[in-house]
């Protein structure tokens, strides 16, 4: 019935129906923005899509408003790849359009986030400044008919890209609906070109200062690699020497930190200050070191896409807490997919109610908004078969629902909501440097340090119930324990930051691998963990890559080391054996796996073995009950995911659940039940059901 009216009722008639019949639902925001307020305050969790009405005639734009404000939608991003459209020609700027799109949404209630075109430059620009084509690693320059084909070190490219954003700045900087900025989008493609060459040697020089010291820290003697002229550096992409490929993508880094800084800087000085400036990032995406590029933004924001398969709700929340890291305050999910992807080899769909799940899991994490990609599928274009929420008709397709829901939620939570955010008794700690060395030489081919780091992760989530994901040069001062899972590449400043933490009473474990490297991506002088050996009265004696599984046992019973085993000697009368290795390779049997040692009120342990997920909770158990980790919430059954949100007053829990079957939840005491009103003791939750709690402090 409903498909019938889209089709026949002009635009018109639809939009202004719409606006009658579903007023009731906007929030108290969203109406004052209708009243054309100027001073409104976007609402504190939000629920967005990428709109690109770039695409549509504009008769079409009022009934896709009207949709979007029936289902709750707060926001919009608009604008990332419309620069052929916006300055279709050199220097002749068209954005009429997008501000009738802009003030169309605003008085549907819905506020804007503009996108800097910049992923996807036109024709025109390409074609008379070929140096803005970035060259691949095999010398090749990109071709017009794809996206990020751009060379983000080019000055020409700054230049016009610096250009269209103070364009859209001077016409959008005081839009009173718009709120926000993204830079580009999904920060990926570097350019390996002559010009970015010669910045790399530049900024060599700039970090080593001489040559002699670039020599000595990447040891050149080795292979006859010594550098006698700056220019003679090269952009090493492949496995080569370690302490080149770091200084590449430090390099990498402060060139992405640099390109988009030319656009904040264009856009600071003619925008409100409260309009905020964020990209969209990918989560563990390694390209960049994502602390560096977070430095200037206001907030972090990543792109959550499951792709093939379906959630797992510890890699995905552990990568909101990666985000949430960046600048360690909330973060928004700039995308996700309602539905599918159209790029995993099977495109498969998220279950019904998983995609709801998945959002609330978000929030739980610290998100202060949700965004879904796309709205509706251009009609042609690389991605037709991406999931949407509408069809090619124009007309919601299933997940519509379920978005919908989540925009009537978002709005009867939000005011509890507002202002909380996570906080954590436990931070695991990770740096990029890190990363990179163990993938660049992983010794074992399935040693990912990402699953590394999830193998902490899972069982301290499960106990702590909130964890932070950190760089260790932080202040450690309000975690009662510090999880360093491969901690591989060790500078001196979070060497010191360490040794401060423990001797100051805090409870430290390091993971293995971790202490191996200097900050140069150099071996450190001592074995691992270098700096740490003499705090902790023990050193790393020899690593084996491992064929098979060896047996471990002591105090988590009888488990076994996966992939990678260490072994510690050396030990000081006061460092204790928790496991040792049992039968193996002979260099492993009946030396200790995992030793630890108090340190005052702190200690600090280390664990050589990658140990399988039964040792790992009782590990995980062990450390948590040692540094008086206690969980948020309280005991909850296998399944149930749980995340806090503290304000002064107030903590607000969200419950998932994410078993097959239904699930009953006691609660440590009474608390408000805000989806659905009342008091509750208890909870049930079918299969990816939430509860949203809350209580006074
Ligand atoms: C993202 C990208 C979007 C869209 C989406 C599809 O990586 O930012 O523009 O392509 O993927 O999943």
């Amino acid at each position: 019935m409903k498909k019938i009216v889209f089709r026949i009722v002009p635009a018109a008639v639809f939009s202004l129906l719409a606006c009658v019949l579903f007023l009731p639902r906007n929030t108290q925001a969203q109406a004052r923005l209708n009243s054309g307020n100027k001073t409104s305050v976007p609402p504190p969790i939000l629920l967005g899509v990428a709109w690109y009405p770039e695409r549509w005639p504009e008769s079409r734009w009022p009934v896709d408003l009207a949709l979007m404000q029936k289902a709750g939608i707060h926001f919009v991003r608009v604008g990332e790849f419309a620069w052929s459209i916006m300055e279709p020609t050199e220097g002749d700027y068209r954005l009429d359009w997008l501000e009738r799109a802009i003030d169309q949404a605003g008085r549907h209630g819905i506020y804007t986030v503009l996108g800097t075109p910049t992923a996807a430059p036109p024709a025109w620009l390409t074609q008379k400044y070929p140096t803005t084509l970035r060259v691949d690693e095999n010398g090749k320059r990109a071709e017009h008919g794809n996206r990020q084909q751009f060379n983000w070190d080019d000055p020409k490219y700054r230049e016009l890209a610096r250009d269209i954003a103070s364009h859209l700045a001077q016409r959008f900087g005081h839009n009173p609906y718009v709120i926000g900025w993204q830079i580009d989008n999904e920060y990926a493609e570097v350019s390996f070109d002559l010009h970015t060459r010669a910045d790399f040697q530049t900024w060599s020089k700039n970090y080593y200062g001489t040559l002699d010291n670039l020599n000595a820290r990447w040891t050149t003697s080795y292979w006859s690699q010594t550098y006698t002229n700056w220019d003679q550096i090269p952009i090493e992409t492949k496995p080569g020497n370690p302490g080149l490929l770091l200084s590449w993508k430090r390099f990498v880094s402060d060139t992405w930190r640099s390109y988009q800084k030319n656009q904040i800087d264009a856009i600071r000085r003619y925008a409100a200050p409260r309009q905020f400036i964020t990209t969209n990032m990918m989560g563990w995406f390694d390209g960049y070191d994502h602390y560096v590029v977070a430095k200037d933004l206001n907030l972090a924001a990543w792109d959550d896409y499951v792709g093939e398969g379906h959630l797992d709700p510890y890699k995905n929340g552990a990568t909101d807490d990666l985000t949430r890291g960046f600048k360690r305050q909330n973060f928004w999910i700039m995308e996700t997919q309602p539905g599918h992807v159209n790029w995993a080899p099977i495109n498969n769909d998220l279950n019904k109610g998983e995609i709801r799940a998945m959002a609330w899991e978000n929030i739980g994490h610290g998100a202060d908004a949700v965004s879904y990609w796309q709205w509706r599928s251009a009609m042609n274009g690389q991605e037709e078969y991406h999931g949407t929420l509408l069809g090619a008709d124009g007309t919601p397709v299933p997940v519509y629902s379920e978005v919908s829901q989540l925009g009537r939620e978002f709005a009867e939570a939000g005011s509890v909501l507002a202002g909380t955010s996570p906080k954590s008794q436990v931070a695991i700690l990770h740096t990029y440097p890190s990363f990179w060395a163990i993938n660049w030489q992983r010794h074992n081919k399935n040693y990912d340090p990402i699953n590394e780091l999830l193998s902490y992760y899972r069982p301290l989530h499960d106990i702590a119930q909130s964890v932070d994901i950190v760089q260790p040069t932080v202040d450690l001062s309000q975690y009662k324990l510090v999880v360093a899972p491969g901690l591989n590449v060790l500078s001196d400043a979070a060497a010191k930051n360490l040794i401060q933490y423990v001797k100051n009473g805090g409870h430290l474990l390091l993971g293995q691998r971790s202490g191996m490297k200097t900050s140069d991506n150099a071996l450190q002088p001592e074995r691992q963990p270098g700096p740490l050996v003499s705090l902790l009265g023990a050193r790393v004696a020899a690593y084996y890559a491992l064929l098979n599984p060896v047996p471990v046992s002591g105090q988590f019973g009888t488990n076994t080391s996966q992939l990678w085993a260490e072994y510690l000697n050396h030990l000081s009368p006061d460092t204790h054996v928790l496991e040792t290795y049992g039968k193996s390779n002979g260099w492993l049997d009946g030396n200790p796996a995992i030793v630890t040692r108090s340190v005052g009120k702190g200690s600090i342990t280390y664990v050589g073995a990658w140990m399988d997920e039964a040792g790992m909770a009782k590990l995980a158990h062990w450390m948590t009950e040692a540094s008086g980790v206690r969980p948020a919430f309280g005991p909850v059954p296998a399944g149930i995911d749980v995340n806090a949100r503290y304000a002064k007053d107030h903590t607000v829990f969200v419950l998932i659940n994410f078993d097959p079957t239904e699930q009953a939840v006691n609660l440590p005491h009474p608390m408000a039940d805000v989806l659905h009103g009342g008091t509750v003791q208890s909870v049930s939750l079918p299969r990816y059901g939430v509860a949203i709690l809350s209580e006074k402090n």
